[in-house]
């Protein structure tokens, strides 16, 4: 290759530029393209001829094609972005070849599904909606729950202490002191909230759940309240053929204090594998608020009666939904949690 040819393609690329400058329209631009870069153009030509060139001017040719070939391609891609963006070409131009766009739809984490329906059961009937913090004092998460100092719970094994004094609520309990501390008699709260314990993060545990703490302060308030209210609850919730029971428990803050049962939705009561064989399947703990508690928040006991029950949301999220294991609910798993977007 020699001078001559030098020259020619810088011609060629001044005409290339003139040409260019001209270009009003996609179709002129790709004529453009089709005539200097394309197969039959000089360019296309020069390629061709790179091939019976000793390698020295091979090496001296190529990278002189190459670079003016990036430059043409560099101005036409300009070009192109002139013609849609400012010129406006796009709003004619449609590339029906192009994949669609899908739209991510997120959905709602499936314990907060089934919070916000326990919560709208419980609405209905005039409960209202009470929160309280996450960091609470000795005093909320224990004392004022008649849990003494020596109580297993206190126990650094299941508490997440901040400092002497101060913990992650291990309950919703501590809502019960801060309703009964705020409104006055008569009145009915759900107190939705995170809860954090020094447990095993396991198939059934987490160090972080959520409950749902209910509580009814009246002159006169009775464990058949506490029993019509649940079976409510249990049927709006689970369906009209549950049945509920309840069971003698202990909790430091209620007297008497039960655990109550619906029967398994799987074997409706008879035993199978989901119920462990009882028929029955553990859903809330719950009782008549313990006259100590009520003297703690200054209620006079013999003027006052409540009740109260605390519920797991996983777990009974678990149950609605046959999910048989808790850690799915924190891994994050779209799979996982798309399956619930139908539900709100
Ligand atoms: N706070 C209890 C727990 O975390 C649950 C509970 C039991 C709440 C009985 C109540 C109740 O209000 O009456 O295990």
């Amino acid at each position: 290759m020699d001078d001559k040819k030098m020259e020619m393609l810088e011609k060629y690329f001044s005409d290339f530029q003139e040409s260019l400058a001209k270009v009003e329209t996609l179709d002129e631009l790709n004529r453009v393209k089709g005539q200097y870069l394309g197969r039959k153009s000089l360019m296309g030509d020069f390629l061709t001829q790179l091939r019976s060139l000793s390698p020295e001017e091979k090496r001296i040719w190529g990278q002189k094609l190459n670079e003016i070939k990036s430059r043409m391609e560099e101005d036409l891609k300009k070009k192109y972005e002139w013609l849609m963006f400012e010129k406006g070409e796009s709003s004619s131009f449609i590339d029906v070849t192009l994949p669609g766009r899908k739209q991510w739809v997120g959905s709602f984490h499936p314990v907060l599904i089934v919070r916000d329906q326990i919560l709208s059961i419980f609405q209905s009937l005039g409960f209202r909606i009470e929160s309280g913090p996450e960091i609470e004092s000795d005093f909320y998460n224990f004392e004022a729950l008649n849990i003494p100092p020596d109580h297993p719970t206190r126990d650094d094994q299941d508490s997440f202490y901040l400092s002497p004094g101060w913990l992650l609520r291990t309950h919703t309990s501590p809502g019960q002191i801060r309703a009964m501390q705020k409104l006055t008699p008569p009145f009915k709260v759900v107190v939705p909230g995170r809860c954090y314990r020094r447990d095993a993060f396991d198939a059934t545990h987490s160090p972080m759940f959520h409950q749902i703490e209910g509580l009814v302060v009246a002159p006169s308030i009775s464990m058949g309240d506490l029993k019509g209210t649940v079976a409510i609850f249990v049927r709006r919730f689970f369906g009209l053929h549950r049945q509920v029971r309840f069971r003698p428990s202990y909790f430091p803050f209620t007297e008497p204090s039960a655990e109550v049962d619906v029967s398994c939705g799987v074997c409706q009561g008879k035993g199978c594998r989901s119920c462990g064989y009882s028929g029955w399947l553990e859903i809330m703990g719950a009782g008549l608020v313990h006259p100590q508690v009520f003297a703690k928040v200054g209620y006079d006991p013999e003027q006052v009666r409540g009740f109260a029950f605390g519920m797991g949301v996983e777990r009974i999220t678990m149950l609605k939904f046959g999910v048989t294991d808790i850690r799915w609910f924190l891994e994050n798993d779209v799979n996982f949690l798309e399956q619930f977007k139908a539900l709100r």
